[in-house]
């Protein structure tokens, strides 16, 4: 674990240039959990160089998994020889999305054995979507050592409802059903674009799976016959590293082009800067963000599951709400304890009044001073980054691994657009 700080010096100078979008932590995880369904070469590429990528392939390496060729960005795994069925405790613990391996590993193995998952702790994070899911596809759980085990000599087709939509849980429970017996369907599925691309891309390998990015997810299994190789995943463009760099060039002003993005996935945050009177124009792969004038407070910001406004841009665009002409409402729907960062973002200046635990009237405009703030978590982390940027005087951010673990070298591409950040080893 890195133990280093970040050194901002916040400015008003507007930014100027190009910054480029890396491969999406959410989609990159989910393909690699998914080589556990296969037998064949699988080819990953447009990988982000991030923490969990890299604790990722520890927890498969410990499985078996053979990699090759790795290269910055890309890498060869071929998981014909798979052992065990247990995730490494010290690594599992470091992250939520490792669960996303455990169904696959149940599936494959019969068996699997993993602590509670651990990453941000945003409110309870719990895992009762899962643990339903596996129990209905036939799987039996016991929990021992603070550790759960969910066993099934074969996992069988089920109707599965969610309760609540999940995205980590329809990935995990279409990853559980491809080498079910029976027919899988899951009600109530996460739309984000991650899963229908994991769809797509089991599909090019020998599964059956329809209407992924619907409500409705079908899946035939396979009867316990493992997927071939070879394959290719390329990594989906990070729409929330996107997003935050949107609302950085429209908090500092100036005219920043932010490219190997897909503006597609962004139509809601994009709408919401437009209706800031922040000028964004829109290519197939590109987005140039350009604000001059004053920023529009807008009446609320609500955070939804996709196609609605990412909970993961909330803490972005509250530090850009600072600088709004005005008052403007953040209501966060989908965490509890998400919006525990204000609290900080306060101490900077600005003027943020909790109005109840999901929600905080951002009262603009006010002009954030540097300060020595810890980050959150990864999200309100790369808010902090853009909360220094804009400030008067110098901060320093503790804790950048969690920004680490979802944003590749982020101070090297800041530091292209005009962004003043340094990092230092302590
Ligand atoms: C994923 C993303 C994360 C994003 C979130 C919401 C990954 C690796 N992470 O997280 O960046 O912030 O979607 O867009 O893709 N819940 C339960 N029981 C469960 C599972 C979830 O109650 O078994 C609740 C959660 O506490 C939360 C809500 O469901 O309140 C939605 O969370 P979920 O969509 O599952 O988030 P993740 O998939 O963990």
């Amino acid at each position: 674990m890195t133990k280093a700080t970040f050194h901002i010096s916040g400015s008003s100078k507007p930014l100027r240039g190009s910054i480029d979008v890396r491969g999406a932590k959410n989609d990159i995880l989910k393909g690699l959990a998914a080589v556990l369904l296969t037998k064949g070469d699988i080819a990953y590429k447009n990988m982000p160089q991030i923490e969990d990528v890299d604790r990722t392939l520890e927890l498969l390496a410990a499985l078996g998994v053979r990699m090759t060729g790795k290269t910055a960005r890309a890498c060869m795994l071929n998981a014909s020889h798979i052992k065990g069925h247990i995730l490494r405790r010290d690594i599992a613990e470091q992250i939520r999305a490792s669960i996303v391996l455990a169904g696959p590993l149940l599936a494959r193995q019969g068996k699997v054995r993993f602590p509670f998952p651990g990453g941000c702790v945003l409110g309870k994070r719990p895992i009762d979507l899962f643990v339903r899911g596996w129990q209905a596809m036939g799987a039996r759980v016991r929990v021992v050592d603070d550790e759960y085990e969910f066993s099934a000599s074969r996992l069988h087709g089920a109707d599965i409802t969610f309760y609540k939509v999940s995205v980590t849980g329809t990935e995990a429970m279409m990853l559980s059903a491809v080498l079910a017996h029976g027919t899988t369907t899951l009600r109530n599925a996460a739309l984000e674009p991650e899963i229908p691309h994991l769809a797509d891309f089991l599909n090019s390998l020998g599964a059956h799976i329809s209407g992924a990015g619907t409500s409705t997810i079908v899946i035939e299994g396979t009867g316990g016959s493992v997927l071939e190789g070879p394959g290719e995943f390329v990594t989906l463009p990070d729409r929330i590293e996107a997003g935050s760099f949107a609302a950085l060039a429209a908090a500092r002003g100036g005219k920043v082009k932010i490219t190997s993005c897909n503006p597609e996935h962004l139509a809601v945050p994009i709408e919401i800067l437009r209706e800031m009177g922040v000028r964004v124009t829109v290519g197939k792969d590109f987005m140039l963000i350009e604000r001059t004038g004053k920023i529009k407070p807008i009446d609320m910001i609500k955070t939804r599951e996709y196609p609605g406004f990412p909970t993961d841009l909330q803490a972005p665009f509250t530090v850009l709400l600072t600088r709004a002409q005005g008052a403007s409402l953040v209501f966060e729907t989908i965490f509890e304890g998400r919006l525990a960062y204000v609290d900080d973002l306060n101490r900077m200046g600005a003027y943020i009044t909790p109005c109840d635990p999901h929600r905080v009237l951002v009262n603009g405009p006010t002009e954030l001073r540097g300060r020595r703030v810890e980050s959150p978590d990864i999200r309100a982390g790369l808010a902090f980054v853009i909360a220094a940027a804009i400030a008067k005087g110098p901060s320093v951010l503790e804790g950048i691994y969690k920004i680490d673990r979802g944003y590749e070298k982020i101070e090297a591409r800041l530091r292209r657009i005009g962004v003043d950040i340094e990092r230092k080893k302590s």
